[in-house]
């Protein structure tokens, strides 16, 4: 039987002009330089200009993943928008961008597993172009955490950021077994978890949007294990050796946790993709953000294997293998 794969072809993305320094974040809250970049790795994040919105990012990223793939926004029938600060409760911020790119084929919508929505959305593109659903997708991670962090919390306003990323996947005839694509993917979610990060507002609970908060030192220690268990998975099943991975393209929410996870599993640090510094925590942004910079810089190069991971409020995690 034939068999369709999701090429990556092309990859975008965009960051506010804005740059918050930690030594800015210190007038804000009682909070110093050294301790987020001891603890964190976190110099500085990006943060949207008034009436910058989610939307904003995740058209212009993927307007330049269109023009890396050289693909026409007509060609397009599908956009996974991955986000948690999206720009209204309805419509979903991805019909918003289909409009803005002059689509009318196809659909499009949101997709909420928080800082592995990237991930997800990924994953369910994949899908829809294996079965056949869609020939050309667009899969954005966008964020406004600004948003939604509460700026008298240290513990938690030093941490993130905003931006946006965005990658084309598109429908090809598998060839052979290297040939490029999305090779697997792999969620997970335990809702037990809830309470150790959330935002404690909605529509139908409190009618209002909420602010974030985390218990962190909790959800470090279920990181480190969750995305290693996520990475030996999801490279057992696809039958490669975690040595075989080219980059590593982890969520960037510290870069102790991007460490610790490299000890756990004996990962050069020289192969883990980190934007952690410039861009902080930007939620579902983040790994499409790291994929782009090191492609940018020629990391990255055309038929490497690449093993991407994230973890999130929920919890939700995952894992998503692809050669580029
Ligand atoms: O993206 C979704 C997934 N999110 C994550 O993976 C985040 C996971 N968690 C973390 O990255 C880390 O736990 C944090 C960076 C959030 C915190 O680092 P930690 O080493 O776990 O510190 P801690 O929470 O145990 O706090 C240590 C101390 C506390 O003071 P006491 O109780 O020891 O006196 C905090 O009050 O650090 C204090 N603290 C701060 N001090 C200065 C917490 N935040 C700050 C701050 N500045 N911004």
């Amino acid at each position: 039987m034939d068999e369709r794969v999701s090429r990556i072809a092309g990859v975008g993305s965009h960051l506010p002009a804005r740059i918050l320094s930690n030594e800015e974040m210190s007038a804000l809250v009682d909070t110093s330089d050294e301790w987020i970049r001891e603890r964190t790795g976190i110099r500085q994040r990006h943060i949207a200009a008034e009436g910058e919105t989610t939307a904003d990012l995740a058209e212009a990223a993927a307007r330049k993943a269109l023009d890396h793939a050289g693909i026409d926004a007509s060609d397009i029938d599908l956009i996974v928008l991955a986000t948690t600060t999206p720009d209204f409760t309805f419509p979903s911020t991805a019909t918003v961008i289909q409009a803005r790119l002059g689509i009318t084929q196809g659909a499009a919508f949101d997709v909420q597993a928080v800082c592995t929505g990237f991930v997800y959305a990924m994953s369910i593109a994949d899908n829809f172009i294996a079965r056949g659903q869609a020939r050309n997708a667009i899969v954005i991670g966008a964020e406004t955490m600004s948003r939604i962090v509460d700026w008298t919390d240290r513990t938690t306003c030093v941490l993130f950021g905003d931006g946006a990323g965005a990658i084309v996947l598109s429908g090809e005839e598998r060839e052979g077994p290297n040939d490029p694509g999305v090779l697997a993917s792999y969620l997970r979610s335990d809702g037990r978890f809830k309470d150790l990060l959330h935002v404690d507002g909605g529509p139908s609970s409190t009618q209002s949007v909420g602010h974030l908060r985390m218990v962190g030192n909790q959800v470090f220690r279920h990181a480190v294990t969750n995305i290693a268990e996520s990475m030996t998975t999801i490279a057992g099943r696809a039958g490669v050796a975690i040595e075989d991975v080219d980059w590593f393209v982890p969520h960037q929410a510290n870069q102790r946790i991007l460490e610790g996870v490299a000890r756990k599993l004996s990962i050069p640090t020289e192969k883990v993709i980190s934007t952690v510094a410039d861009h902080g925590n930007t939620s579902a942004a983040s790994v499409p953000l790291a994929l782009d910079r090191a492609i940018q810089d020629g990391r990255i190069k055309r038929g490497d294997l690449l093993l991407m991971e994230a973890l999130g409020g929920g919890f939700t995690w995952g894992a998503a293998l692809a050669r580029y």
